[in-house]
């Protein structure tokens, strides 16, 4: 049986780059982005796959110019209007992860009703990073831990890793288990780096609106050939899928 990783996460990349090469101006590329997406939550869901985690706009990303990210923030509202009935028909369920204090209010209570509409659905969860940041979480996180302390719930030297996982965004999903950024460059830009440690990573050239299905597919059969050891040495972990089963 073909591995399927649980947990996908995608940094969609390339969206101005593609559209410059089409003649368009970026913000055509970002539309062009929503269908791409729109796509693979699809194919998501159809491969077996139960998480799908993707890269909508970094805590970094306000640094754009002024018209660029304005017309990213309609186009979020836009997309979470139109899409709730399709996300409702897949049985998906929707959720942002990131600070959503700095969007509009508009934005805001599109979120959360976008959330609320689909939170009973049972199928895949979507999870849209907006405004989100690794360190922001990392940050987050700790803010919350220090406040325990300060309460007396929490003792600083029986902080463990498991204290602080479950206070990032998503501390009831499992960790990443395959990393697909488009577009071509090989960095992280701050997305999921604590969940992301033991994630398969995969690196495609092709720029986001252009990632198809037989792109998604080709990211799968990547990760399916990986050996993931975990610290361990091959050998033991050969003899551990063959106890398994
Ligand atoms: C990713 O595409 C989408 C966002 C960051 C919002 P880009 O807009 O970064 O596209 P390129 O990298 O400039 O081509
Ligand atoms: C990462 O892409 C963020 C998103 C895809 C939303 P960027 O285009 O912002 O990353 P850098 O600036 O090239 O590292
Ligand atoms: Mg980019």
């Amino acid at each position: 049986m073909v591995k399927v990783p649980n947990h996908v996460a995608i940094v969609m990349d390339g969206n101005g780059r593609w559209a410059q090469q089409h003649g368009h101006k970026r913000h055509v590329g970002h539309k062009e982005g929503v269908k791409a997406l729109r796509k693979v939550v699809e194919c998501a869901a159809k491969s077996g796959v139960k998480i799908l985690t993707v890269f909508a706009f970094s805590s970094e990303n306000w640094r754009r110019p002024r018209e660029e990210v304005g017309l990213l923030m309609d186009l979020f509202l836009l997309a979470l209007k139109q899409e709730i009935k399709r996300l409702q028909r897949n049985n998906v369920r929707l959720r942002i992860i990131g600070d959503r204090s700095r969007f509009s209010t508009d934005l805001q209570k599109s979120m959360a009703k976008a959330e609320e509409d689909t939170a009973a659905n049972t199928g895949l969860v979507v999870q849209v990073a907006a405004n989100y940041g690794g360190r922001w979480d990392i940050t987050q996180a700790v803010r919350k831990l220090a406040l325990e302390v300060q309460e007396g719930s929490v003792q600083p030297d029986a902080i463990t890793e498991e204290h602080l996982a479950a206070r990032l965004s998503f501390s009831d999903l499992a960790d990443p288990d395959l990393f697909i950024r488009t577009g071509g460059e090989k960095r992280l830009s701050n997305f999921l780096l604590w969940q992301s440690a033991y994630a398969e990573l995969y690196f495609t050239d092709v720029l986001w609106p252009a990632f198809d299905v037989a792109e998604f597919d080709a990211a799968l059969a990547a990760y399916a050939t990986r050996q993931r050891r975990f610290g361990l040495v091959g050998e033991q972990v050969v003899s551990s899928t063959e106890t398994a089963g």
